[in-house]
């Protein structure tokens, strides 16, 4: 049964999906590579939390327990009695692979090794430990607290009990699991990211400006944002390596990456996370 959860990486996703756990009675370990880091994580979920207090979503006394559920370390040992870990780390397979290696060798026996890769192949991350059958994808949605969908990616190594304990988990976050077999991009975004790749093409040709494409497919489609907009929020660095994930695995012209979003990560412009993307955030 899971009842002590990991989460390595402070990003926007680690940290989102760090509120979720705590909120549904996990105890939750965060880890991050800085003390400071992953101190500031809390921080930042006390918070979120505070704000759900004044907007009368959450009782005092349900912040101050998640809360009490939560700590902060930087050492990856303190991993060791978790039931399941969720990596959420940069989006780029060396160092993810890296890092599967070294959670087999820190966690227990019998723990679920998960990752909330958006693209990459998790065989890759379940064949870098000594547990292949008990790792899995779980792929949260940003803002995590908010979207409920969460996708369980089952690679050809995992057990029927890895499956089920983590969409046991995801249900018991108040999410709705899908399950989808380990192929890049597995659902939601092999169907959206040529919408959002092709959203750029137009903007860089010059077919419409920012403004009216994602105008365009609010008022057109009832979609609550533009494409442009979406990809500030999902974060330009992360949307290109998953586009070249995409393109890898598949060698569908669709996924082949606008050159205006390399020039933009090139440019250090990720979106809201730096301030500036498409959009501009800094004011
Ligand atoms: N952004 C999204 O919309 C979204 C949605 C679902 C899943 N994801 C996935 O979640 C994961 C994290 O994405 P994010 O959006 O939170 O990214 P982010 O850029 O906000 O955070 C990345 C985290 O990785 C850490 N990191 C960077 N280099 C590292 C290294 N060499 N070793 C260890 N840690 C390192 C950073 O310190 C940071 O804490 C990725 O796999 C991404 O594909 C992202």
């Amino acid at each position: 049964m899971i009842e002590t959860v990991g989460i390595v990486g402070s990003g926007i996703m680690g940290s989102g999906i760090a509120e979720v756990a705590a909120k549904a009675g996990y105890s939750v370990v965060l880890r991050s590579r800085r003390q400071e880091t992953a101190e500031a994580m809390v921080a930042a979920l006390e918070k979120s939390l505070t704000k759900q207090v004044e907007r009368g979503k959450l009782a005092e006394e349900e912040k101050a327990a998640a809360l009490g559920r939560v700590r902060a370390t930087e050492r990856l040992d303190d991993l060791a009695d978790c039931d399941l870990v969720i990596e959420s780390i940069i989006e780029d397979l060396p160092t993810k692979k890296a890092l599967f290696n070294d959670l087999d060798r820190v966690c227990k026996d019998g723990a679920i090794l998960a990752t909330n890769t958006s693209t990459l192949p998790v065989i890759e991350m379940a064949v870098e430990t000594g547990r292949h059958h008990q790792v899995c994808g779980v792929h949260f949605f940003n803002p995590a607290p908010a979207m409920s969908l969460v996708e369980i990616v089952r690679p050809l190594t995992a057990a029927d009990e890895t499956i089920d304990a983590v969409k046991e988990f995801a249900e018991k976050c108040g999410k709705t699991p899908v399950e989808v077999a380990d192929r890049a991009g597995f659902i939601v975004n092999a169907l959206l990211f040529p919408y959002l790749n092709n959203a750029v093409r137009m903007l860089e040709n010059g077919t419409a400006s920012r403004d009216d494409i994602d105008a365009a497919m609010k008022g057109g489609c009832n979609f609550p944002m533009g494409p442009l907009a979406l990809l500030d929020l999902v974060g330009l660095d992360t949307s290109l390596a998953i586009l070249d994930a995409l393109y890898d695995e598949f060698r569908d012209p669709n996924y082949a990456a606008m050159p205006l979003l390399r020039r933009m990560v090139t440019a250090g412009q990720l979106g809201r996370k730096s301030g500036k993307g498409f959009y501009d955030y800094s004011r």
